[in-house]
């Protein structure tokens, strides 16, 4: 793969580039990139489960996938077991029971950075996040800490989605974006390729969002240390089979947390200037 310096900013397939302007932005390593793990978080996805394995094996070859599975009650767990066995680049992380899409990705992320891997993406089981697109992303990180699939730049979209739930998206990725000053269009996002270096350097082990606000709270930590954030136009596709974990509980925590994030950071910045 090959790799651009760190000054090197513009990038093409209509990436974004995101640096908050918060924090100072930190050098990063030339060197090659590492091992990819593809981390898939799973709550009831038996349906769904083979397929995304065989569209990443499909798409990069030389990735590994961990299915991080919430013990889910349809079987899902024993269904990743038996890809595992007939293909040793599949692993499974059993988890004892359902405790959110946050704790599983953090449980994965531990898993991956302890064996050495150089790249950790983020993929939702369900299809949605693309396998197909996962060289484009995959391509922008020699020039970012952080790349986000992106649904909300120009060149990315839904398909599938009803409005309302659209609405939502969309509204929850502008207040966070007014709350917390951030750059970033798609900050709920959960199609992601992290460096090795950035899980490193954000702060994990402080990290207490359990649903799909772990994504903002990521995306947060990531700027405000000074990495670098690109986005890169997706097309999400509206799962096909199965439900959506999404619910009123993880809407409301997402809202409490990134209201009591922002008015946080606003009162330390001004008692530092009164300081
Ligand atoms: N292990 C585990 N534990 N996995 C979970 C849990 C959990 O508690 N909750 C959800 N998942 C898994 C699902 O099985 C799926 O693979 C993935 O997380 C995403 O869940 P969905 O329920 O399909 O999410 P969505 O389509 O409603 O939401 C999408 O949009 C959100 C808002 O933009 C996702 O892309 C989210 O990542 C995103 O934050
Ligand atoms: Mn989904």
């Amino acid at each position: 793969m090959p790799v651009c310096s760190p000054g090197n900013r513009r990038r093409t397939g209509g990436a974004v580039v995101a640096n908050g302007g918060q924090g100072t932005t930190r050098q990063r390593s030339e060197g090659p990139l590492g091992d990819v793990l593809v981390i898939v978080p799973t709550y009831n996805e038996a349906e769904n489960i083979e397929a995304i394995t065989a569209r990443v094996r499909a798409s990069v070859p030389e990735a590994h996938i961990l299915v991080a599975d919430d013990n889910s009650p349809d079987g899902t767990g024993k269904i990743a077991d038996e890809l595992a066995d007939a293909d040793p680049r599949v692993h499974v992380l059993h988890r004892k029971g359902k405790e959110g899409l946050g704790a599983a990705y953090l449980a994965g992320f531990r898993w991956g950075l302890e064996r050495g891997y150089g790249v950790l993406v983020e993929m939702d089981a369900d299809g949605s996040h693309r396998p197909e697109e996962l060289p484009r992303l995959l391509d922008a990180l020699p020039g970012a800490d952080l790349v986000l699939g992106s649904r909300w730049v120009p060149g990315g979209s839904v398909v599938n989605w009803p409005k309302t739930r659209e609405f939502i998206s969309r509204g929850g990725s502008l207040y966070s974006r007014l709350m917390l000053g951030l750059p970033i269009r798609d900050i709920t996002g959960g199609y992601r390729a992290f460096r090795r270096e950035t899980l490193e350097g954000l702060g994990m082990d402080q990290v207490a969002s359990q649903g799909y606000c772990f994504q903002v709270d990521l995306a947060w930590r990531t700027v405000k240390a000074g990495f670098e954030v690109v986005e890169v136009p997706i097309t999400f596709v509206e799962r096909e089979r199965g439900n959506s974990k999404m619910s009123r509980a993880i809407v409301v925590e997402a809202l409490w947390r990134v209201t009591a994030w922002g008015l946080s950071s606003r009162l330390s910045r001004l008692t530092g200037r009164r300081g």
